[in-house]
């Protein structure tokens, strides 16, 4: 049993917010945010909800997959910010691109969400209960960010990425995967919305914003990011050297750079977008994955690490051989 990408897809709005434009409504600076970040813009919706985004993101994987959207067994999104309790935000997609025969459902491990829903697609796949899955993850930050929060507001931005999983027969390829939680560290990256409404007492549900503790969580995924990288790849019985690209979230050029530093590996073979997009929660791996297999930079048998982090707290890498192409 072989299981591959076939496909991957992805899309962020038009509409791009400079570091400039944010100096506008709060006190901060190009300057600050490029070398603090590395992030000059990101695309920040203009009404795309979550689904939306995620839509066309699938719409694009299931076209490079040269796959029908009948043939999917199950759609899995990683997102924190579906546009409503329910339903969920996969089934959106799913109504949206006629996946009739698809099981869909959300999964929610903020900024881990992609790697999670890409893990768990494996086990399914492994499991031979299913044999084809979209994977997702998008997020809409820009709905729970409070524009006046210049620690927060200048690091995020919208986006989805998409990849099509597949089992078939074979023998080529490896495919190893991690996972971690540490609830007891929520607080330091969270949003306060809560159902809290009551019956009783008649409190209606509230909103809030995200809020963070910068510090602590660029402290947690410095050590916590280099752990898991050794950790799969020695477990996949490769070292360092034979992985050709470590494609991690993006959270703050800094943070890969410090990751790159641990791990003794070059940042050549560390690809960033930061820069363009921001932070985009579930969706950085994925856009980033897309936009390196449109550019031709994925090569049939390089292996991959794909390795993230976030709220909840959360970490995860995957390790599997590229097999398109
Ligand atoms: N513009 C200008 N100044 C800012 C600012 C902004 N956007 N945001 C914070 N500051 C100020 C702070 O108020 C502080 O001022 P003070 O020294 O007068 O108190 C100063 O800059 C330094 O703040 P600090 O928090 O120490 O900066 P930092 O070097 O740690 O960088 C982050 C802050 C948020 C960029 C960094 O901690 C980080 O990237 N953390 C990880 C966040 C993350 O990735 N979250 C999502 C994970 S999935």
């Amino acid at each position: 049993m072989e299981i591959k990408i076939i496909g991957t897809g992805s899309f962020v709005p038009e509409h791009a917010v400079t570091n400039d434009d944010l100096a506008a409504i709060v006190d901060t600076s190009d300057e600050w945010i490029r070398t603090r970040t590395g992030i000059r813009e990101r695309r920040i919706s203009e009404g795309e909800g979550t689904s939306r985004m995620a839509a066309e993101a699938a719409k694009r994987a299931l076209e490079n997959a040269g796959i029908k959207a009948e043939e999917l067994d199950m759609i899995l999104l990683g997102t924190s910010t579906p546009d409503c309790c329910f339903p969920s935000g996969a089934c959106e997609v799913q109504a949206e691109i006629g996946a009739v025969n698809a099981a869909a459902y959300d999964l929610s491990a903020a900024c881990s969400g992609f790697i999670f829903a890409l893990n768990t697609a494996y086990s399914f796949l492994a499991a031979g209960l299913y044999r084809t899955i979209l994977v997702i993850g998008a997020d809409c930050l820009s709905k729970i960010v409070d524009w006046s929060d210049r620690s927060t507001c200048v690091l995020f931005g919208d986006g989805a990425g998409a990849a099509v999983v597949r089992a078939e027969e074979g023998d080529g390829g490896r495919f190893h995967m991690l996972m971690g939680s540490d609830g007891q560290r929520g607080p330091v990256l969270a949003c306060t919305s809560r159902t809290v409404g009551n019956f009783r007492t008649g409190t209606k549900p509230q909103l809030g914003y995200m809020t963070m503790d910068g510090q602590e969580v660029f402290k947690f995924a410095v050590k916590k990011v280099p752990e898991i990288i050794e950790q799969v790849t020695e477990e996949a019985g490769v070292s360092l050297e034979d992985v050709r690209w470590f494609i991690l979230h993006q959270a703050n050029y800094r943070i890969s750079e410090s990751i790159a530093k641990r791990l003794k590996v070059s940042m050549d073979r560390i690809p960033m977008n930061i820069e363009s997009y921001g932070n985009t929660s579930a969706a950085t791996v994925p856009v980033l994955l897309d936009e390196m297999n449109r550019q031709g930079k994925l090569k049939k048998g390089d292996l991959l690490v794909l390795a993230g982090f976030g709220g909840g707290l959360t970490w995860g890498a995957t390790l599997f051989t590229w097999q398109m192409g």
